[in-house]
């Protein structure tokens, strides 16, 4: 099938890269015309596992275009993906400008039968009807255009315009670091819409991924596929989000209930998590949530209840709990070395999560400022980060190139993302290198035993 997708960040690059690698034929828009430049030469602007190999091969077989120009993607596409950014604003509201100038965009260029336009953006639930009346403004736009320009009567020109169309919720559920195994392995496909021609295209596109034809399992029965209205696809999205915001908060909130009463939360959440009605994921208790997602979309729920009069006291809650634990190091650092003034601190990763090179509202940047605000020197070592240098715009942090820089001089460590490689560092001459060999371990992710024979005092969150 012929497919748009319009915003290649994290989100829509996947999508896109996905697509072409099972068989359509993709043309993503974006407009950063740096970024464009990379992609088309095969580049990928951000890390993320796979990406770069589904690309390469898509870009081989013709199956992926990239360019700026927006009117070329909507002239090509029978579907349409919004997959622009809708990042927080200060008041916790989405800024949904770019999905706005997207979809007047469609608009001004909708030209030439039945498109489906799909909102894979996270918006505020009721889009749906919002982005269709954003498209049919640009379309209005467009028809006054032609009037000006074109001769012939208003009516006879606008009814030259072919634009059919249905707007589409289709909710990603990708986890940065595992985006392209998660687009290949979902759990479920959302698809909202009360267009019954709308789904059918839909199911259409992702038949090789509901029969699992590039699953790692394909023997799995198909994925399930939940077909409801806009509103409540829009309301999966947000509610999944919260959800295992608020499970990570609740294990965090009984770790530190387990630090104070002397028991160990990595056998309490395996031992709740044994039950079926709990899982076992998403209960790994350490320094918080954090991300393009969780904080932003656990904040546009509360405002959007807050619309309705309704305080959403739960969701406020899980926030709060995950504030406060973003600088549980802090309060272990304090413990252990007292002054924290003129003393140097460590920070074994920087990203939100392993395998990404994301700092959006990642924990690592609220501990520097508080830190810094303390008067501790900062340091740091992250296997992307450091590679990639400073073009984060990071403040207030000497981000060093190897661990072993690292620890040099540092009077202790904090472990901030659990990235494989830090289970198998020389840990022994880390310590060697140190003024005062701690381990704060923010993920509880290393091994105890062997950081206490390397020489470190080592100290977990809830055990
Ligand atoms: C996505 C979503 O769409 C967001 O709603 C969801 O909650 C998380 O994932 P993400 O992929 O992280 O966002 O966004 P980002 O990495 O910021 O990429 C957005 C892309 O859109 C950028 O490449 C930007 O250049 C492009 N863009 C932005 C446009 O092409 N046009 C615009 O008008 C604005
Ligand atoms: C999330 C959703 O999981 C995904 O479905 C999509 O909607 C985008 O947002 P992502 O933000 O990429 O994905 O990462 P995720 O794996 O969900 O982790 C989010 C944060 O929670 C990270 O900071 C991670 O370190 C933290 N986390 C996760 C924990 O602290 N404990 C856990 O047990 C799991």
């Amino acid at each position: 099938m012929r497919v748009c997708v319009i915003g290649t960040g994290y989100v829509g690059l996947v999508t896109g890269a996905c697509l072409a690698h099972i068989g359509h034929h993709v043309i993503c828009v974006d407009n950063n015309e740096e970024k464009v430049k990379l992609m088309k030469a095969g580049q990928s602007p951000i890390f993320e596992p796979g990406l770069s190999d589904i690309m390469l091969s898509a870009i081989q077989n013709q199956r992926i275009e990239f360019t700026t120009d927006m009117e070329a993607g909507v002239t090509h596409g029978e579907i349409l993906f919004i997959a622009v950014g809708t990042p927080p604003l200060p008041t916790g509201e989405s800024d949904t400008r770019y999905v706005e100038a997207v979809a007047r965009g469609i608009g001004a260029h909708l030209n030439g039968g039945y498109k489906v336009i799909v909102n894979k953006s996270t918006v505020p639930i009721g889009s749906g009807d919002w982005v269709r009346m954003l498209v049919l403004d640009g379309v209005a736009e467009r028809q006054k255009s032609l009037v000006t320009v074109g001769g012939g009567t208003a009516d006879q020109r606008a009814a030259e315009l072919d634009t059919k169309f249905d707007v589409v919720s289709n909710p990603e559920f990708l986890r940065e670091g595992s985006a392209v195994y998660d687009t290949f392995n979902p759990d479920r496909i959302v698809l909202g819409s009360n267009s019954p021609q709308a789904i059918s295209l839909m199911q259409e596109l992702y038949t090789p991924i509901i029969e699992r034809q590039f699953a790692a399992d394909p023997a799995l029965p198909p994925v399930p596929v939940v077909v409801t209205d806009i509103n409540s696809a829009e309301m999966i999205k947000y509610a999944a989000n919260a959800f295992l915001a608020t499970k990570i908060s609740f294990i965090n909130e009984v770790a530190n209930i387990c630090d104070r009463v002397g028991a160990d939360v990595t056998e309490v959440a395996q031992g709740i998590g044994l039950d079926s009605r709990i899982g076992n994921k998403f209960l790994q208790a350490g320094i918080g949530w954090g991300g393009s997602c969780f904080p932003k979309d656990v904040s546009a729920l509360i405002h959007t209840a807050d619309d309705y009069g309704y305080e959403a006291h739960l969701l406020k809650a899980a926030v709060n709990v995950n504030q406060r634990q973003r600088l549980i190091a802090v309060e272990k650092l304090q413990q252990v070395l007292k002054i924290l003034k003129g003393k140097t601190v460590g920070l074994l990763g920087l990203t939100f999560k392993p395998d990404t090179d994301d700092l959006r509202d990642a924990p690592a940047l609220n501990l520097i400022e508080h830190l810094n605000r303390l008067g501790t020197k900062v340091k740091a070592y992250d296997p992307i980060v450091s590679q990639t240098g400073m073009r984060h715009g990071l403040t207030g942090v000497l981000v060093e190139t190897d661990p072993e820089r690292l620890a040099d001089g540092c009077d202790a460590l904090v472990l901030i993302t659990d990235w494989q490689q830090f289970r198998n560092l020389d840990y022994g001459k880390m310590a060697s290198l140190m003024n005062n060999p701690v381990m704060i371990d923010g993920r509880n992710f290393l091994d105890r035993e062997k950081l206490q024979r390397a020489g470190f005092y080592y100290v977990g969150v809830g055990h």
